[in-house]
């Protein structure tokens, strides 16, 4: 059958909108549509292409899901060797290596600079021919590497097509393959899941994904490209500046740092090392130093090389961020929902610039996974922003018979049996309330800053209300005085009446944050905001059956079981209660409550006696829902007095001053009236 003419130009057209939404995700940093859009194009794209395969062509977008798999990777030889760099390791090797440049090419004035930061990935070329990607090497030992093609291409920031009319004839684009901190942990999350290697870094992670010979599974590995340089270049002059260079690439659809900068004095890359040294813990991705060229690429070519490094670039490391130290104990901490955590005491070492002497060893399973003991070398990583951790023991170092670390039968904290759930790497200790540990975590949770978000109301402040008995919950929090809190150590008067005002403030929230600062077992923020939206009301969250909770998007058996569980224990019920009777309440969100803020607003009601199937509390939220004011108190300003059962004598005052009493239909009506 022929194919249409319209299916040609639809395909043509899918095509160049998806490579120019890849140039503006990937390489300008400014997507325009959302990824649901995106795959909304590729998936019609797919079709056409699997109505008319004729037209599937090498460089389609949907050609990046990877092929058969490879018996080996062939050679390639790199046309122009791949160099490594020189390593400066502080200021004054910065500045001698400035000294010795600016000597060779016979120059007393400033050196322009083109900085950016050194990604911790490994080096690949890419070769372009007329703008199609033809070849991907890795650097091998810089003269030959291998070749990666099939592998590069199912990278999603790799262009399989250049942008632009006029590419030119051969272009070698050189940069690292790379994974980012995000991608890492999911991609270690999955493998620890299914059984597989887990990697000790991004790096290994990266370097182990692109030499896979499936290119099937490397296209599932989260692996991006970001380039720093050319190599060979035929048919088009490349400016003669290092950051236009980098500044074409990136206006041909290649990536390129987002922190790259032109510095025009060896002062200014000081600066620069300093500026990105202070932003590492909180880029996405490892970085272990940055990177200085010369920005002329004509002196580029005078100043020559040395054995394999350029004399014009330099690296400017950063400290490691994977060192070695001794691993002298092992403790179990234990957290919020009584899971027992092993933490590794170590001999205090710097790693990334930065003090620690304790690391996580995650759980039971990794610490076998791992074969740690207690008494090795082990090597601990610090990455981002993320709690330091034991990466691995150095075997070669372990000397004579070391103890493995082993789970206490009892809570360390409060000596409750510690339990492991069938199926749960996690122990835990059973002692829930009981256990100091885990009243002082619940109450570090609701006051942190994604959940009601207390200032002032640190973790040191909690343990030590908690250990003199001054709270044992966290609806206690809302009964302390200015007395009780100045008597605390390190907090004076006027912290104290801080910490008295955020908890006032913190009683204004919303629904979900309240659902996730209860800190109920793996209901995140994401769940929280769920239940909130489904459920409008905390009420309903709380009598809802697993069943009904199942049909909150996210929610399955696991989850819906662990918030049953937390409302069906009659301590939590009684706290959230408590809670809200000190006054913390959210906006309602839905519509039809919309509505019913306005139907009440500017009255003022006081409730007496004992109202039939709602306590006096929940008639108030009703009432407040509504838009209502609720008082203690009646006076000629009073709108009504609903009276229940066996009322005081707020009922005789009201009679007094002429104030309207609703009895509980009455009640019932005016709520009902409102909808
Ligand atoms: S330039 C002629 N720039 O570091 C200069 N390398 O230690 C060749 N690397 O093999 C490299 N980020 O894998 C350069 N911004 C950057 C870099 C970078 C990471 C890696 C690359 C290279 C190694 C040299």
């Amino acid at each position: 059958m022929p194919i249409p003419e319209s299916s040609r130009a639809e395909v043509a057209q899918l095509r160049q909108e998806l490579n120019e939404h890849n140039h503006l995700y990937y390489v300008l940093d400014a997507p325009v549509i959302t990824d649901q859009a995106y795959d909304r194009l590729l998936r019609r794209l797919q079709q056409l292409e699997t109505e008319y395969p004729e037209l599937v062509s090498a460089d389609s977008p949907t050609q990046r899901v990877g092929s058969e798999p490879a018996s080996h990777f062939e050679t390639v030889a790199h046309e122009v060797p791949m160099l490594s760099l020189d390593n400066a390791f502080d200021d004054e090797e910065l500045l001698a290596f400035d000294r010795r440049l600016r000597d060779r090419l016979e120059r007393d004035s400033a050196l322009d600079y083109c900085a950016e930061p050194k990604l911790d990935g490994l080096a690949i070329s890419l070769l372009y021919e007329a703008g199609d990607l033809v070849r991907a090497a890795t650097r091998g030992d810089g003269r030959s590497g291998e070749n990666i093609t099939a592998n590069a291409r199912t990278i999603a920031s790799i262009p399989l097509r250049l942008l632009g009319r006029n590419p030119p004839r051969r272009l070698e684009v050189r940069g690292e393959v790379y994974m980012d901190l995000e991608g890492f942990d999911a991609l270690n999350r999955s493998q620890r899941e299914a059984g597989g290697k887990v990697f000790a870094n991004p790096r290994n992670a990266a370097a182990g994904s692109l030499r896979l010979l499936d290119s099937r599974i490397t296209a599932s590995r989260p692996l991006t490209f970001c380039s720093y340089g050319t190599g060979l270049c035929e048919g088009v002059e490349l400016p003669g500046s290092q950051f236009r260079q980098m500044q074409y690439l990136r206006d041909i659809g290649i990536p390129v740092s987002r922190q790259i900068e032109l510095l025009d004095s060896i002062e200014d890359c000081l600066d620069y090392h300093q500026r990105i040294l202070e932003r590492r813990d909180s880029l996405p991705f490892d970085i272990d130093g940055v990177v200085f060229k010369l920005d002329n690429t004509q002196w580029q070519r005078e100043a020559g090389f040395v054995s394999r490094a350029p004399r014009w670039a330099i690296a400017y490391k950063f400290p490691a961020q994977e060192v070695m130290t001794r691993l002298l104990d092992v403790d179990f901490q234990v957290g919020r929902t009584g899971a027992l955590t092993p933490v590794a005491r170590l001999e205090p070492v710097a790693v990334g610039g930065v003090m620690v002497s304790n690391a996580t060893l995650h759980n039971m399973d990794e610490i076998e996974r791992k074969d740690v003991r207690i008494g090795d070398v082990v090597i601990v990583r610090r990455a981002g922003d993320v709690i330091p951790e034991v990466v691995a023991p150095v075997l070669q170092q372990r000397e004579g018979r070391l103890k493995r670390p082993r789970m206490p039968a009892r809570c360390p904290v409060c000596d409750s049996e510690v339990l492991q759930q069938p199926g749960q790497a996690a122990y835990r200790c059973v002692g829930g309330l009981v256990c100091a540990a885990q009243r002082k975590e619940a109450i570090k949770h609701y006051a942190s800053r994604k959940a009601l978000d207390i200032e002032g109301l640190g973790d040191k402040l909690v343990e030590q209300m908690v250990e003199q008995g001054m709270i044992d919950s966290i609806a206690d929090l809302y009964h302390l005085s200015l007395e009780q809190l100045s008597g605390l150590e390190r907090m004076a008067e006027k912290s104290a009446r801080n910490l008295l005002d955020a908890l006032e403030q913190s009683k204004q929230t919303t629904l979900a944050r309240f659902i996730f600062a209860l800190g109920i077992r793996e209901v995140g923020e994401a769940t929280a905001e769920a239940l909130a939206g489904y459920f409008g009301n905390i009420e309903a969250v709380m009598d809802a059956d697993e069943e009904a909770l199942q049909q909150v998007e996210d929610v399955g058996p696991v989850v819906a079981g662990n918030i049953r569980h937390f409302f069906d224990q009659e301590n939590n019920r009684d706290i959230v209660e408590k809670i809200l009777l000190q006054g913390v309440n959210w906006p309602q969100q839905d519509a039809t409550q919309q509505q019913q803020v306005q139907t009440l607003e500017g009255k003022t009601y006081v409730i007496t006696g004992t109202l039939e199937g709602l306590s006096r509390d929940q008639a108030a939220r009703l009432l407040k829902a509504c838009g209502a004011r609720v008082s203690g108190s009646v006076s000629a300003k009073t709108t009504a007095v609903i009276s229940g059962d066996k009322p005081g004598s707020k009922v005789a005052r009201a009679e007094e001053l002429g104030v309207e009493i609703l009895d509980q239909a009455g009640f019932e009506r005016l709520l009902g009236d409102r909808e």
